[in-house]
């Protein structure tokens, strides 16, 4: 019998210490799928609003169920019609938020939402772009849709996805201004941001007329307070999935004024693989603040809980199961 992998998992809604590490048996394959030995599972907030049954309104998954949505690692076993990947490749991927279960040293993944990592990047890295990374092009190319030339402000600029929107809109050829607090304003320069604002010093919505898109990547403003500084023709796009921001967003088909947008990001392979040409080139680079051991996601989840990490955390195995 092949030895069991550990899981981390949670019986019950509740705060990080519902998070336990259990031993469980290794998936199998099915077709279309890989086994994936996973190094690095990258942590993102929609891990804990689970948790707390904060998306209980949209979640119907089952209990015990395993957090974690981003995975880095090995291909150990493939299922029947995989075609584009091969036992040993090096891959990363998004998992469906729903389901998840990334917080394991073994996971399924759908081989049409996997993508080749780069040589240049490590495990950890690649654990950390997924999901951010597809929110960011999701929201700015497709709900936003961001033009050569214009000028994008991004809230949040120095969290998991400011980041990488930052980085992405630089790749896109727009003027950006990014939204952050003082100990982040070098990060954020660093990223490419044309301009810096300090969230704690000045209110970016005073800047009339500033603006063709606004993305709230932290979700904490609505249209109605930072309309002013868009121009006409502007768009406002945040990542905030909550029934008000819905509701604006249906108001904002039938009433004049800003478009108003909200991103839901879904699993694409081949907005993933753009996302790796992109860091390929240059263009894109992972930010990675702390890492955690798998067992240790309960402190993973306090510190992601705090709203201060300076792009992502990222769990890491060290019995990775090659079989
Ligand atoms: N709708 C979707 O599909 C989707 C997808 C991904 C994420 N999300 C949501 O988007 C939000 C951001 O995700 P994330 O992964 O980027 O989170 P994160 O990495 O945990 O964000 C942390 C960053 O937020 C910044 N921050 C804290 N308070 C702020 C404020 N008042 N104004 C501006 N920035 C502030 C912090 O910078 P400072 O220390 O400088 O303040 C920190 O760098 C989360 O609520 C997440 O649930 C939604």
């Amino acid at each position: 019998m092949r030895a069991p992998i550990q899981q981390v998992q949670f019986d019950t809604y509740g705060p990080p210490r519902v998070l336990t590490c259990a031993p469980v048996p290794r998936p199998t394959a099915g077709p279309q799928q890989l086994r994936v030995a996973v190094h690095a599972a990258g942590v993102n907030p929609v891990d804990w609003r689970y948790r707390q049954g904060q998306l209980k309104w949209i979640d119907w998954a089952s209990f015990p169920r395993t957090p974690g949505a981003d995975v880095a690692g090995v291909v150990v076993a493939a299922g029947a019609g995989v075609d584009d990947f091969r036992v040993g490749d090096r891959v990363c991927a998004m998992l469906d938020t729903r389901r998840a279960g990334g917080y394991a040293e073994q996971v399924l993944v759908p081989a049409a939402d996997a993508v080749a990592i780069p040589s240049a990047l490590t495990m950890v890295e690649a654990a950390g772009l997924p999901l951010v990374t597809l929110t960011a092009i999701q929201a700015l190319r497709d709900q936003a849709k961001l033009q050569v030339g214009e000028h994008v402000l991004i809230n949040g600029a120095s969290g998991g996805v400011g980041t990488m929107a930052v980085q992405w809109a630089k790749a896109h050829g727009a003027t950006v201004t990014g939204v952050c607090s003082h100990r982040n304003i070098a990060l954020v320069e660093s990223l490419g941001a044309d301009a810096v604002i300090d969230y704690t010093q000045e209110d970016f919505a005073r800047h009339t007329g500033a603006f063709d898109v606004i993305f709230d990547a932290f979700g904490n403003r609505s249209i109605s307070d930072v309309a002013p500084a868009l121009r006409l023709g502007g768009r406002f796009v945040t990542t905030d999935i909550t029934p008000p921001s819905l509701g604006r967003m249906v108001g904002s088909w039938i009433m004049p004024g800003p478009a108003v947008r909200v991103v839901v990001v879904e699993p694409s392979g081949p907005d993933l693989r753009h996302a790796m040409q992109l860091v390929r080139t240059g263009a894109l680079r992972p930010v990675v603040d702390r890492t955690f051991p798998l067992c240790d996601a309960a402190e993973a989840h306090r510190y992601s809980e705090t709203h201060r990490a300076q792009g992502k955390i990222v769990l890491v195995t060290d019995a990775h199961g090659t079989s």
